[in-house]
């Protein structure tokens, strides 16, 4: 199959720092169909040579192991081009068309890397230059719109441009092979379905925990914060997967259906219970892989007195049968103790206890990063000495040592099924409005009351007041167990 492989934005830092060396990946796995072209688009002035320079000082960049040979970056390079465009330049986009008709490949994936406020504009444009025929795909990365409206008025261009299976919608946590593993746990296995709701489950923790701040994305960030970005998206993601009912086939549809009916059953946030159930942060100087940082306000680009929050905890419950009554526990910040996410699934203890010493409930944690793995906690007799307490041991998995080749970063995953047309791993307009809906109320409660933002040393877990939310419930976070 040919495709044609267009990045608008293509010298921005995304293009360059994770679609690049993804697509290098999976050229270098042999997993990149043929006959491929790569045109990167921007507004200056380069040849296809200018262009395959530039690609390959930025790859010295990337990690060693993922980095090209000479070699094999000369013969990776043949695929790359660049062209010039002026994005508010309809010739341009006519210029675009003559250049991808004159081969007429299988496929034109058209990734929009650019910021999100020329998405309606490139659209526009894309759709006034009949750059919508049914071969063609369009890829939109995060974020999509800051609010509600801003999220509507995008997908309503996207929707007036692309059918809906033309738009690829982009949460770069759904191509991480760790969350399909989320989706084989749960729909792969009979073992663990029958336990899979409130008769077992005491509670769930979703924490996306980084241990780097804001670094130079200080303007962006301040704009956005960690409610939009991450929770908005990634974590809300991951809790759709955690709680929907299994799929009827493993369609697109059929699983985007069971995760919207999710969205849509998320118990809704008031002033008041904002105020009880989420919690704000930002961090102050602190420490960092042993080195003292800077508080976020010290941040470059950060406006001073900034009240954007670099951490969010919160409880909310998924309001159906099967999971009536089970918090969930949904966290993520900057600057926290360890890069670290992970999905904690915390079974109810054991009706009637009979061995002495405490008893602790299983507990089976889905780990995401920094590893990838599984991991059951249970208790089991020691078989030393003569007490019949028991201990705690843990089954654990590790799913780069059980598949040692092979694995795909989520990038070159979503590459290929953008390429190949299959939109399983990409979220549907209804669904990203659907999360924008549950989230607005916090947004509105922030914006009316500033004083709610707690602070937190930076390479800690966040502000106690976090602690305390899942304390109110008789839980604890992981690390606190
Ligand atoms: C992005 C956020 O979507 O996800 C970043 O904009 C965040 O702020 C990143 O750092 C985290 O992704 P990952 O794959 O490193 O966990």
């Amino acid at each position: 199959m040919s495709f044609d492989l267009v990045f608008f934005g293509g010298t921005g830092d995304l293009t360059w720092r994770k679609l690049m060396p993804a697509l290098f990946q999976a050229f270098r796995h042999g997993k990149l169909p043929g006959g491929g072209r790569i045109l990167a688009v921007a507004r200056d002035d380069r040849s296809d040579g200018d262009y395959r320079a530039f690609i390959k000082e930025r790859f010295s960049e990337v990690e060693p192991s993922k980095r090209p040979s000479d070699e094999e970056f000369a013969r990776f390079a043949e695929l790359l081009h660049y062209r010039r465009m002026d994005l508010s330049q309809p010739a341009d986009y006519a210029g675009l068309k003559a250049w991808l008709d004159e081969r007429g490949a299988d496929t034109a994936v058209l990734y929009l890397a650019t910021s999100p406020h020329l998405f309606p504009v490139i659209c526009e444009q894309l759709g006034a230059a009949g750059l919508n025929g049914p071969k063609v795909r369009v890829v939109l990365e995060k974020p999509l719109g800051h609010d509600l409206a801003s999220a509507q008025e995008i997908n309503r261009v996207v929707r007036s441009v692309f059918t809906e299976t033309q738009a690829f919608r982009i949460d770069h946590y759904l191509g991480k092979p760790s969350v399909q593993n989320l989706m084989a746990l749960r729909f792969g296995n009979a073992l663990f379905e029958p336990l899979w709701r409130r008769e077992s489950i005491a509670n769930i923790q979703i924490t996306l925990a980084e241990s780097l701040g804001v670094g130079t994305r200080g303007d962006f960030y301040d704009r956005t914060g960690a409610l939009r970005d991450m929770i908005q998206n990634h974590a809300l993601q991951l809790l759709t997967m955690i709680a929907m009912e299994p799929p009827s086939t493993n369609d697109a549809d059929a699983i985007r259906d069971e995760k919207l009916k999710v969205l849509r059953s998320l118990k809704p946030f008031t002033a008041e219970s904002v105020a009880r159930d989420v919690v704000r942060g930002q961090y102050r100087a602190g420490t960092a892989d042993g080195k003292k940082v800077p508080g976020y306000l010290e941040e470059v680009k950060v406006p001073a007195g900034s009240h954007c929050e670099t951490f969010v905890a919160l409880r909310t419950e998924v309001q159906n049968w099967r999971w009536a009554g089970v918090p969930f526990y949904l966290r993520t910040g900057k600057r926290l103790a360890a890069r670290d996410a992970q999905i904690v699934v915390n079974f109810r203890p054991v009706p009637h206890p009979i061995f002495p010493g405490p008893t602790l409930a299983n507990k089976l944690v889905i780990k995401l990063q920094p590893e990838d793995g599984l991991e059951l906690h249970m208790l089991a007799a020691k078989g030393s000495g003569t007490s019949d307490a028991l201990a705690p041991v843990s089954l654990d998995l590790d799913f780069d040592k059980a598949f040692p080749s092979d694995r795909v970063g989520a990038y070159e995953r979503l590459l290929l099924d953008a390429i190949a047309g299959r939109l399983n791993l990409f979220v549907r307009s209804d669904e990203q409005e659907q999360a924008w809906r549950w989230v607005e109320p916090i947004l509105d409660a922030w914006q009316r009351d500033g004083s709610s933002l707690k602070t937190y040393a930076a390479g800690s877990w966040g502000p106690a007041a976090a602690s305390a939310l899942v304390a109110r419930d008789g839980c604890a976070w992981a690390e606190e167990q």
